[in-house]
């Protein structure tokens, strides 16, 4: 196994049971829907992993586009979305002949720590290309550099504990300890960003960013910013 899309594209146990897997897709969607400002908007999730509520995100907009670079994960997701005519998905390399400025919101949740810097400056570009003026981009789930692999625990097991899976919780923590996403996590690592970091990240990206008061997801301890073309103010 090379890198974390290699991971996210294996049978890996990073959702303990098929009810944490709902639940977690289900938080997602929520909160994306909470972002949708029209319901003609367009809009974009970046690396969207299974996507299993996609659905009823589709719901609340115009056009979905799921962009997955896990060649296994898109074909499910091909599958699973072929008779929802709101839904298109994507390669990450597709995203970069897509016409420029034809998207409203970007949602882009729990892959900035897979990434390099690099590669972030790089996806923010193609963002930024693809959003109207007036649109903007919602990153979620952003490690802080001071808060360590412990609280991701806690988060899980109350989580757990909250919606009746703790037992299969405290099993999946378990395997993934001696599972390839430990050795990735110790091998390749996850990237962190102070809150300041990533807005001055983001700004030289061409965004004007902030914090969001609640974290996309389950996990409060990460962070959700919301940023918009920097342009936009003419
Ligand atoms: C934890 S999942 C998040 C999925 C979804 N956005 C969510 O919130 O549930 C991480 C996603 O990042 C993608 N990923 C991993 N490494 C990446 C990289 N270097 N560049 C782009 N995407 C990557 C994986 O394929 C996977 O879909």
């Amino acid at each position: 196994m090379d890198d974390w899309i290699d991971y996210y594209d294996s049978t890996h146990t990073i959702y303990v049971s098929r009810l944490h897997r709902d639940l977690h897709f289900q938080a997602i969607a929520r909160d994306i829907i909470g972002y949708i400002s029209s319901p003609d908007a367009v809009v974009l999730d970046y690396a969207c992993g299974e996507a299993l509520s996609a659905a009823r995100v589709a719901e609340a907009c115009g056009q979905l586009i799921l962009a997955e670079p896990a060649p296994g994960v898109r074909g499910r997701l091909i599958a699973r979305f072929a008779p929802n005519t709101r839904i298109r998905v994507r390669s990450l390399d597709d995203l970069r002949k897509m016409p420029e400025h034809t998207i409203d919101l970007v949602v882009m949740n729990s892959v900035a720590q897979y990434m390099t810097k690099d590669e972030l400056d790089s996806a923010f570009a193609v963002i930024l290309r693809l959003l109207k003026p007036s649109g903007k981009l919602v990153l979620g789930d952003i490690l802080q550099p001071d808060v360590g692999m412990f609280t991701d625990v806690l988060a899980l097991l109350k989580f757990g504990a909250r919606h009746g899976f703790l037992k299969d919780a405290l099993i999946g923590l378990v395997s993934t300890a001696l599972s390839d996403y430990r050795q990735l996590r110790t091998r390749i690592g996850l990237q962190r960003y102070g809150e300041a970091e990533i807005i001055a990240k983001l700004a030289r990206a061409g965004f004007d960013a902030q914090r969001a008061h609640a974290n996309i997801g389950h996990n409060p301890s990460r962070m959700t910013f919301i940023a918009r073309p920097a342009f936009a103010r003419g």
